[in-house]
């Protein structure tokens, strides 16, 4: 841990569950932390709960990873204070169960949990390239290989219908945003790996946390009962999963996907899909296009 001492990094997500466990983790290990979560009271909350436990500077942006702006004024907010970014935690997503639009006219489900991590990693490049051996560590999971994403639901970027617009399925469209950021992240490890940033992904396994927040009420009642049944791991174990990664050198982790559990943290295989290399460049091409068709912003190559 001493080597976190100094090491500046951006938590998404930082108010709740796994994002609110390494903001700590890495308060008391001596780094700068940059929490990022939406402006409420929960996040104002955890940002002073968290600031006491400091050795160093804490620091919350309130944003709204649904919006372009609010993420484009995050970036900005975070360059004029830093030069460099040691560490980007991917780690904030909902998972509202149903359709829903963002400020900008984009999918919710898409946006907050994939094209608003893409935007805001772009936007982050030139700190990431300021630091030595910096990491991109993307939080995904290994639903978007589960046997229930086979036949209608088979896990696969659906390109005609990327947010689904014509027809939207939770079932499919969630499995879709996970495939996403295990996509993204890969590509991004062919694209930056050139300027010694690392980037990987994980599924940190089941953690008990705030996650259920937005779902419906039966789901809401069946969650305490998998818990039950699956004994989940805190948010900081789940979060340990990711602290770890941070301490490897870039070579281990860069283009890698990982899953923990209780016992450890493993490098695994994602879905064949994932590894598909024109998929991953043509992605990147899509989600830049969506990006600046509505707002004039340079995104990197
Ligand atoms: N928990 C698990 O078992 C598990 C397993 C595998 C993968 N994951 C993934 O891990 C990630 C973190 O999940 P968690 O379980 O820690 O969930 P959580 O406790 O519900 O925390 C979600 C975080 O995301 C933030 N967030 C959501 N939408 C946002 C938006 N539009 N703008 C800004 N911030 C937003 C929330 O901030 P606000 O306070 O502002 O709402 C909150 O800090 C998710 O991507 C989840 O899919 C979780």
């Amino acid at each position: 841990m001493e080597n976190l001492k100094n090491k500046i990094c951006l938590v998404t997500g930082a108010s709740s569950g796994i994002g609110k466990g390494i903001a700590e983790i890495m308060a008391k290990a001596g780094a700068q932390v940059i929490m990022v979560s939406r402006n409420k009271s929960r996040g104002r909350e955890n940002f002073r709960e968290i600031k006491n436990y400091a050795t160093n500077n804490v620091e919350w942006i309130p944003t709204e990873l649904c919006s372009i702006e609010s993420i484009n004024e995050l970036a900005l907010e975070f360059k004029s204070k830093f030069s460099k970014l040691d560490i980007l935690f991917n780690c904030a997503g909902d998972k509202i169960m149903k359709k829903y639009y963002t400020v900008d006219g984009f999918d919710g489900l898409f946006f907050s949990n994939y094209l608003g991590h893409f935007l805001l990693t772009n936007l982050l490049f030139e700190p990431l390239k300021n630091a030595e051996n910096s990491k991109v560590i993307t939080i995904s999971g290994r639903a978007h290989k589960s046997s229930l994403t086979k036949g209608k639901f088979k896990s696969a970027i659906d390109f005609t219908d990327l947010q689904g617009n014509s027809h939207f399925s939770y079932a499919k469209y969630a499995k879709q945003a996970t495939l996403a950021k295990i996509i993204f992240a890969y590509e991004l490890s062919r694209r930056w790996g050139k300027y010694n940033i690392a980037s990987t992904t994980l599924c940190p396994g089941l953690c008990r946390t705030n996650q259920g927040e937005y779902f419906p009420w039966l789901l809401k009642v069946l969650l305490p009962l998998i818990y039950m049944l699956k004994d989940p791991q805190t948010p900081k174990e789940g979060a340990m999963h990711l602290i770890n990664l941070s301490l490897k050198h870039n070579s281990e982790i860069n283009g890698k996907y990982f899953e923990g559990d209780k016992k450890g943290l493993f490098e695994v295989k994602s879905s064949d899909e994932s590894y598909d290399v024109s998929t991953g460049k043509k992605l990147w091409e899509e989600s830049k296009k969506l990006i600046t068709q509505r707002y004039n912003l340079n995104l990197i190559n």
